[in-house]
């Protein structure tokens, strides 16, 4: 009788609990990962990548033409538990013929209610009103002290009218907001009609929006896509969020148009790098809000997007239709 051969899978951290289940259930797979909540050094990587069928990495993991080289032909199916993309090389990754499954859905419902708190935090000043609580600050009620931006009677502009940028949108309509603007590869007529949003170019939407949200995916064309040029367009009392990814922002033009006054506020739940040093200038500024990349960070939504990424593998070994499988 034949031994039954094993799927080898190497997964690149502990990942929650029914992603896990998942694999650990999976009789026709001998599954190995990186022991940690910490990302896993690169020579460990390569070193656990060698010779498996299927990959579960996350965002942190950059897969490249090296690390798929160190892979080497048995690898069939990367799963990454994420949405986005960007880490993964995905020409590469195709003329390999290599199937990729991704997390989109699930935890659109959990980013796009961080980035509403992210930009009422920014745009009323909470950190700073907390503080002052806490440092004596607070003297009195003064007419102008702590005042901030609000969002009724406002111009929302969404760069990306995606799944995350069409529930930002559903999320901010009851707050009052008179107009949506949106920029993407092209008009999207049927998602917008929902918000009666107009579709315009980049400049325009720097130019006329009270509130900017980075909803976009990172690709060449997004990268530094917020730079000197774009807040030179924007209102002086303009707040700028961005939950994308770090690189479609050219940091240091947003740390001058912060110290510089030419926008009021940023708040960005994503940095280049991740995490942002503790010293990097645009934490010394008190009107940008930094969090640590946490959009997706609900103990449910991170439990599904774990069990999604690990079906998508288990799919993908099997030569089975994915739960969530990314067009190539
Ligand atoms: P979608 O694919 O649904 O949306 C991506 C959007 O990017 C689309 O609206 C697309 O517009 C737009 N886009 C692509 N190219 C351009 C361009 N050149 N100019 C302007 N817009 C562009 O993805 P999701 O909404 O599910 O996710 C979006 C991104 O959010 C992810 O890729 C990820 O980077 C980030 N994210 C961050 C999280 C966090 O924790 N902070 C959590 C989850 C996601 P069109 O197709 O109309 O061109
Ligand atoms: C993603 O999935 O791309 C987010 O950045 C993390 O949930």
């Amino acid at each position: 009788m034949n031994p039954v051969r094993l799927m080898k899978v190497f997964v690149t951290r502990r990942i929650p609990p029914e992603g896990w289940a998942a694999l650990a259930r999976a009789a026709d797979c001998q599954v190995e990962h990186w022991d940690s909540d910490e990302p896993i050094p690169d020579k460990e990587l390569e070193r656990g990548v060698a010779g498996a069928h299927g990959l579960l990495c996350l965002l942190t993991d950059r897969v490249d033409k090296r690390l798929l080289d160190a892979a080497g032909a048995n690898l069939k199916v990367i799963s990454t538990m994420s949405v986005g993309v960007d880490h993964l090389a995905l020409d590469e990754i195709k003329k390999r013929g290599i199937r990729v499954g991704y997390t989109p859905d699930v935890l659109t419902d959990a980013t796009a209610e961080l980035a509403v708190s992210l930009l009422l935090t920014t745009c009323r000043r909470l950190p700073e009103a907390i503080e002052e609580v806490r440092n004596g600050g607070w003297t009195s009620w003064k007419p102008l002290w702590m005042c901030g931006y609000g969002l009724t009677q406002s111009t929302v502009g969404i760069i990306g009218l995606g799944r995350i940028g069409q529930a930002i949108a559903r999320r901010l309509k009851p707050f009052g907001i008179q107009k949506f603007l949106y920029t993407g590869r092209q008009p999207r007529p049927q998602e917008a009609a929902e918000f009666q949003a107009e579709f315009v170019s980049t400049p325009k939407l720097a130019a006329e929006s009270d509130f900017i949200i980075v909803a976009c995916s990172l690709t060449p064309a997004t990268k530094g896509l917020c730079n000197k040029d774009f807040f030179q367009q924007m209102k002086k009392t303009a707040v700028f969020v961005n939950i994308s990814r770090g690189d479609v922002v050219n940091q240091d033009d947003l740390y001058q148009a912060l110290a510089g006054g030419q926008i009021a506020a940023a708040g960005l739940d994503v940095t280049t790098p991740e995490p942002l040093p503790t010293n990097h200038p645009l934490l010394t500024l008190k009107n940008c809000v930094i969090l640590p990349h946490i959009g997706s960070a609900t103990y449910g939504t991170r439990n599904t997007m774990s069990l999604l990424a690990a079906n998508n593998l288990l799919a993908g070994l099997r030569g089975e239709p994915m739960p969530s499988e990314l067009k190539l």
